[in-house]
């Protein structure tokens, strides 16, 4: 198995696919759809585009669906819900497609779309991913980052990190066995550095700090958990997402 770890979309091949792809945004697109997912949503469904999310969730009956919109960290106006995963509750989302558009999150799962096997990630439900890995054992991983706009992003480099951090463990062979690139081993290395403070890490990162600018400490705390969801959001059909299993 080689892994591949890219920082952001735009960093991503388009040439070809992996056998297994990862979307990774901790603050907070892939964190919200593992929450929304865990209490009972019947589906996230992503979109970059805002116009086309309208347009695709008109379709639905208002009780069976919820709009989630976010840009720059704040609620798109016109929408349900920004993409706060505190949000997500099991009252609000039960048996409810989710709708969603995120800045750069959805960016990053609409970009490993045609990849067999496309999951999405976030500290709290690493070990759910790492558990798909071992147990699939696909030969290529890509794992994408959100980052921000097209740059580099803390959150999702740690969380990148841990993935592979654990795969390690699991299959009990060496960094060097499984690093397809040297943005892996950086992310490794990170993730040594700060797991035992995971929020501190958050904290400076610059998302992180615009988050705390828009008040949602709160978000910060519960994105920066490890392994507190056993929820692993699996592509059905090209950009919708549901629970596997
Ligand atoms: C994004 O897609 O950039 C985000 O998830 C931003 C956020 O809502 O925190």
């Amino acid at each position: 198995m080689k892994i591949f770890f890219y920082h952001t979309p735009e960093l991503t091949p388009v040439q070809n696919v992996a056998d297994c792809a990862i979307a990774i945004d901790v603050l907070r697109a892939t964190s919200t759809i593992v929450t929304a997912l865990s209490v009972g949503a019947e589906a996230v469904q992503v979109f970059s585009d805002l116009d086309k999310l309208m347009q695709e969730s008109e379709s639905w009956a208002p009780e069976k669906r919820l709009r989630a919109g976010e840009r720059g960290g704040a609620k798109v106006a016109g929408c349900d819900l920004g993409n706060s995963p505190l949000d997500c509750t099991s009252e609000l989302m039960h048996d409810r497609r989710l709708f969603m558009t995120t800045t750069n999150g959805t960016r990053a799962l609409e970009i490993i779309q045609a990849s067999p096997s496309v999951l999405a990630a976030a500290l709290i439900n690493r070990r759910a991913v790492v558990d798909y890995v071992v147990s699939h054992r696909p030969e290529t991983v890509w794992i994408v980052g959100a980052g921000w706009e097209g740059s580099f992003a803390l959150e999702d480099t740690v969380c990148a990190g841990a993935i592979a951090h654990s795969l390690i463990a699991d299959l009990n062979c060496t960094l060097e066995d499984i690093a397809g690139n040297d943005e892996l081993t950086g992310a490794v290395a990170l993730y040594d550095q700060w797991k035992d403070d995971l929020l501190g890490l958050l904290h400076h990162a610059s998302h992180g700090k615009r988050l705390l600018r828009l008040d949602c400490q709160d978000d910060l705390k519960y994105c920066a958990q490890t392994d507190v969801l056993d929820v692993l959001p699996i592509q059905r059909e090209i950009g919708v997402l549901v629970k596997n299993g």
